[in-house]
């Protein structure tokens, strides 16, 4: 008898860790159910993928959705609008909000909120902070947790633990990986007056290589004597991609689209819409973080999805806050460096699934595997599109790759067997639920 399921995706190309070729996916339940040739199967619902590529869906594990307190730039709905409607099928969200979630009822609030509401899956970074660090053993444990997240140099929200014994007091108790944003505060403040009013180029000059290299040294040390392993977030300079090679035992690594994508001379151009902690720096930089991603040293992408809005970005330099939106724009971009030769579509497979799966222990998600969530990233790897203002779903509503053309477009999300985006509209909306992590963490 024919296999019968809720949905089929026909005649698509699979991208897998088996390889790239021609395979149905069945769906039921809202799990993987078949892989193959499923000509013969029926379903209720048969999406055709003939001249698209069917990947695992695409996880970004590092974005601010600025609910509670900040809703003014974004909430969980409109964050996780722009997540699917770029092909995103789950993001792990960040804990400078207000109040920020460094606590048991911040996190079980955010969960609550999302929960059918946001339209991808999600789990939340709880802030790592000098009050909470005996309590980290539960807190990471809690349901929709993605694990401890620590500021050790300043940026957007008050979250700060600049020292070592405070970095220490935090490893000593963390069983999961940890997720640091690593720029040196002391360094970032000897070096304040650097910073030159209405002038953003000042920004990366002020917030040098030396302050981030300086600051994944400290916590690479650290983690070792803790025995704890880490995660360090938006990689930014050709030296520590370097000094990261050979700390892969402790530390993970996470690049960004905007570090791979744009440099310093387009602060000319720009200017503060390019304003990042940590900053994007010279075409060395970038052309480094991409040798260190074809060399494997890159274990994953994360957009740091950070809007604000357009008010707050025209204020002068250094009154404008850091961040620029890039949820829905992460997969886009990386689809025109595979069209470009950069990067195959397997690599970016796993730096955007199977990578964030393997790194932070996501149970059934990451790849296509019976039994797995049916996540999946539809892409067309030839359609040319212009990336518009116009387009971005993000309530900043601008994006600061306005006016560039790709080639590779995401036209599908699945999300546990819903088609949630389909060709650029809001199909199936608000069905976002807490992401499961393995067991044993
Ligand atoms: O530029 C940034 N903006 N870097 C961060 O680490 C935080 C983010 C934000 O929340 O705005």
């Amino acid at each position: 008898m024919a296999a019968t399921y809720d949905l089929i995706l026909r005649g698509g190309t699979l991208v897998n860790h088996d390889g790239v070729g021609a395979r149905d996916v069945g769906v039921t339940a809202g799990r993987i159910a078949g892989i193959g040739d499923l000509s013969r199967a029926s379903a209720g619902d048969v999406i055709d993928c003939a001249g698209l590529h069917v990947l695992p869906g695409v996880i970004d594990s590092q974005v601010h959705f600025r609910e509670p307190g900040l809703e003014h730039k974004e909430d969980l709905e409109t964050g996780s609008r722009a997540a699917v409607m770029g092909g995103v099928t789950a993001v792990f969200e960040m804990p400078n909000t207000n109040p920020l979630t460094t606590s048991a009822e911040a996190l079980a609030d955010k969960v609550t909120r999302g929960h059918h509401r946001m339209h991808c899956d999600f789990a939340f970074w709880v802030g790592g902070t000098h009050e909470n660090a005996n309590d980290i053993p539960e807190l990471e444990r809690l349901p929709g947790a993605a694990g401890i997240k620590v500021f050790m140099g300043s940026s957007t929200g008050s979250l700060l633990v600049e020292d070592d014994p405070g970095v220490a007091a935090i490893l000593a108790k963390t069983r999961r990986r940890a997720a640091f944003h690593a720029e040196d505060e002391f360094r970032l403040e000897e070096r304040k007056h650097l910073r030159v009013p209405g002038d953003p180029t000042s920004h990366h000059v002020w917030r040098d290589e030396i302050t981030a290299l300086q600051c994944t040294q400290r916590l690479v040390r650290i983690a070792r004597a803790q025995r704890a392993t880490i995660h360090v977030l938006h990689v930014s300079t050709g030296e520590e991609i370097d000094f990261l090679r050979d700390h892969k035992d402790v530390a993970s690594v996470e690049a960004t689209p905007h570090h791979l994508s744009l440099d310093a001379s387009l602060y000319a151009t720009i200017g503060t819409k390019l304003q990042m902690n940590p900053p994007v720096r010279d075409k060395r930089h970038q052309d480094h973080i991409w040798w260190g991603l074809s060399q494997g040293i890159v274990d994953i992408l994360g957009s740091d999805h950070a809007p604000h809005t357009l008010e707050e970005k025209a204020k002068p330099y250094p009154a404008s806050p850091s961040g620029m939106p890039g949820v829905q724009t992460l997969v886009p971009l990386m689809l025109d460096h595979v069209a470009a030769g950069r990067l195959t579509l397997e690599r970016f497979v796993d730096l955007s699934s199977a990578g964030p799966a393997r790194l932070f222990g996501i149970a059934g998600k990451g790849r296509v595997a019976v039994g797995y969530d049916a996540d999946f990233t539809i892409v067309d790897l030839k359609r040319h599109e212009t990336i518009r203002n116009s387009w971005i779903a993000s309530r900043c509503g601008w994006t600061p790759y306005d006016g560039r053309q790709v080639t590779g477009w995401p036209i599908g999300t699945i999300v546990r067997g819903a088609r949630v985006m389909w060709d650029g509209e809001l199909t199936t909306p608000s069905r976002g639920e807490a992401t499961r992590f393995h067991q044993d963490l």
